[in-house]
């Protein structure tokens, strides 16, 4: 295994972090990392708030659903999609011309982007020592998070990210077999039945040594439970409003 591979296999979010800074410099890397990942047609629609103020921080923290670490951490980035620097740019060479911006493929464009770069950024972060955790939470109040960030239409903030120097050992979270996600020249449903089979039996035992027997249910119950349960279902509205996936 390379390096990097190896950097790649040692992930795992981190919750914890110790009081110290992540450094300019630092900064100045991750996102620097994060802006070389690859680019749809080199639109690079995506802007990273990065959110140090601590009041700011903490009133993120509520909105994502009361995530301590989110006030915790040194630096918390607010991952957006962004269309409006890619509007402006109709504004100013294409003023009057029907802008295709708000399609749903744009609202695809702009949201992979941001999750490339947000990955790219995650890694470079880990190969500086740092830790960090994606944090989906702020979309379960996100009009709010936006109006507290000052995002214009056409930018919403996909998630956001904990950096931070780790303040606790954890261990990694096994992932489904190599079968369960790698299918070859085409899909095989029995494969992946069967991968989800084995991964539920290695989740059962990871669960239950994690948590001491206080949780036993296996992937497939976790998930079938997560998905009978309406969640955030505002977000299609507020994407509209933010003139998102109009047609
Ligand atoms: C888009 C996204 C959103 C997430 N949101 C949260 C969150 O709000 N809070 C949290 O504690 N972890 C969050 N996570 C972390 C996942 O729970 C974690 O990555 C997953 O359980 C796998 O564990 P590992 O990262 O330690 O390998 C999020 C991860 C992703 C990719």
């Amino acid at each position: 295994m390379n390096d990097t591979i190896a950097l790649l296999m040692n992930h795992r979010s981190v919750r914890k972090f110790k009081q110290e800074p992540v450094t300019e410099d630092q900064l100045a890397q991750i996102i620097g990392a994060a802006q070389m990942a690859s680019t749809s047609s080199n639109v690079q629609a995506y802007t990273a708030i990065a959110v140090t103020d601590e009041e700011l921080k903490r009133q993120l923290a509520e909105l994502a659903g009361g995530q301590a670490y989110v006030a915790e951490c040194p630096v918390f980035l607010v991952w957006c999609a962004d269309l409006y620097r890619l509007q402006q740019t109709v504004e100013w060479h294409q003023p009057g011309a029907q802008s295709q911006v708000s399609s749903t493929e744009n609202y695809a464009v702009a949201t992979i982007d941001a999750a490339l770069a947000a990955q790219n950024a995650a890694i470079a972060a880990e190969s500086l020592g740092l830790g960090i955790v994606y944090i989906g939470g702020i979309r379960s109040n996100i009009a709010q998070v936006s109006e507290l960030l000052g995002l214009p239409e056409l930018v919403y903030p996909v998630f956001g990210m904990c950096i931070g120097v780790p303040d606790q050992e954890v261990g990694s979270k096994p992932r489904l077999p190599l079968s369960g996600v790698l299918h070859m020249n085409g899909y095989d449903r029995e494969q992946s039945k069967e991968a989800v089979k084995l991964y539920d039996q290695t989740m059962v035992q990871y669960i239950t040594e994690r948590t001491g027997g206080q949780r036993t249910a296996s992937w497939s119950e976790n998930m079938a439970a997560r998905l009978i349960k309406p969640t955030r279902l505002e977000l299609k509205e507020y994407l509209h409003s933010k003139g998102f996936m109009k047609f």
